[in-house]
């Protein structure tokens, strides 16, 4: 049952990568139609990250009143009529309109589908489960690029199939419940019970089932008051918003969407003279993604969070360094070099970068100020995401590929320190036991590695 979930769900994360991934192709297409200037261009390319940013914020207020369905749902209708107005737009400004309302949708299920996910999953496979969204993430960029390869200049084709998840999105989330977790903070405790009765299989009076119960509302009994801004930024709570912020600010300043963006510029630069090669390359780098992201599920709660995220930043400096280096002594086999370094660079990514800010940020915050400090996760994620998209261009110009890619390679060794001094290990515990950690006062980095409690 609970795969079911995580399926339906990560439908949101398909539609967010593929509204990522699909501008690559599409671009050269757009070209050839309208008269587009670098600052419209530019302009376009980014709104999908700049109205990610409006609904990041947006659904972080209204995760606690509305209930996490309700806006899964409503981000779907966002997402036909965002994928409509971009495959009948008739100007470039209606199509960045279009793009606007997409990247709203993405924002808020961007922070919704994992927060499901998360309150819905046992503490065994919660790592698994969440990362199933990331999987949908890459397969989204996968299919978009394929796409891209596939139907040629019919731009408004490459927009227009988006409306397909987005359909499927809403019809799935209509048969599915609210999270226990949100009914319980509602006061709904009969409902939460049948819920988590139905996700573990089992009957209501069972124990497992009373108790998962019983620790939700302790965890939501201890808080009374409305959850506020000041209270995410206090003492107890700190810990968690830095390292869920500060995750998601090494992994968008890692570089990854100057990739996944411009992976055709970014061949051409590094000696792939010819478009189809480039394409080609592209899909190639959209599938390794795929892969290592399967590799990254089946290791992420068995091998812990935290060395996961070590040799994740490991490996990207090392091949982000190795492409800087090729590229600034101008090696007579940089194509290759490239190639080889972008494909270590993607798998090093997929295997850690990539899954495991989603992953933590759905489980480091307190259930009362989970939506609030996700919301903050996620405006950190999409405000990185952006800056990279509108600046890459202009650095690339102006510091060429080897300086461009040093930068990130130098953000992937902050990363390391980063993980040692600040990330805790939450493999293996429920969201109630790091709940409890936080709230005792203790250092957030000891979790997990603490004798647990009988
Ligand atoms: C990031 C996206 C990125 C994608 C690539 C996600 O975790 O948040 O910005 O495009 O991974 O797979």
């Amino acid at each position: 049952m609970i795969y079911v979930i995580a399926c339906v769900a990560a439908i949101a994360g398909l539609l967010f990568g593929y509204d990522e991934g699909i501008i690559a192709g599409a671009l050269g297409p757009l070209h050839a139609q309208f008269d587009i200037s670098p600052l419209q261009e530019g302009l376009m390319t980014a709104t999908v990250p700049l109205g990610a940013l409006a609904g990041a914020a947006v659904g972080g207020w209204l995760a606690a009143p509305f209930g996490r369905r309700s806006l899964l749902m409503g981000a779907a209708v966002l997402f036909v009529i965002g994928a409509l107005v971009c495959a009948l737009a008739p100007s470039i400004l209606v199509l960045s309109l279009g793009r606007l309302l997409l990247g709203f949708a993405i924002g808020v299920a961007a922070l919704i589908a994992p927060l499901y996910i998360s309150e819905m999953a046992p503490a065994a496979t919660r790592g698994m489960l969440v990362s199933i969204y990331q999987l949908a993430i890459t397969l989204g960029i996968f299919g978009a690029y394929l796409v891209d390869f596939g139907v040629g200049d019919s731009w408004r084709i490459m927009f227009a199939t988006a409306v397909i998840p987005g359909i499927l999105l809403f019809a799935g989330v209509s048969f599915l419940t609210d999270t226990p977790r949100w009914l319980v903070l509602r006061g709904r405790r009969q409902e939460a019970g049948e819920v988590i009765a139905h996700v573990q299989g089992r009957g209501a009076s069972d124990p497992s089932v009373t108790g998962e119960l019983a620790a939700i509302e302790l965890a939501a009994r201890a808080e009374t008051s409305t959850a506020g801004w000041r209270e995410l930024f206090g003492p107890l709570v700190r810990p968690a918003l830095l390292v869920g912020t500060g995750l998601f600010l090494l992994q968008q300043l890692s570089g990854i969407n100057a990739v996944i963006y411009f992976a055709p510029t970014v061949f051409a630069r590094a000696g792939f003279s010819d478009t189809a090669n480039q394409l080609l390359a592209t899909v190639g780098i959209g599938a390794v993604n795929v892969v290592m992201t399967l590799v990254a599920m089946a290791l992420i709660d068995r091998i812990g969070r935290r060395r996961l995220m070590f040799i994740g930043f490991a490996g990207a400096a090392l091949s982000l360094g190795l492409i800087a280096v090729a590229a600034g002594t101008g090696a007579p086999d940089l194509q290759w070099l490239s190639l080889i370094g972008l494909v270590l660079y993607i798998a090093s990514f997929a295997i850690a970068l990539g899954p495991l800010p989603w992953v933590m940020m759905s489980e480091i915050f307190p259930l009362r100020l989970r939506g609030l400090g996700m919301g903050a996760a996620s405006l950190t994620n999409w405000a990185f995401n952006f800056l990279v998209v509108l600046t890459f261009p202009v650095l690339l110009q102006a510091l060429g590929l080897a300086g461009v890619f040093s930068i990130y390679a130098l953000v992937c060794v902050a990363g390391l320190v980063f993980t040692a001094r600040y990330v805790p290990e939450t493999s293996g515990l429920t969201l109630e036991e790091i709940e409890a950690h936080l709230k005792a006062g203790k250092p957030f980095r000891a979790l997990g590695l603490m004798p647990r409690a009988a």
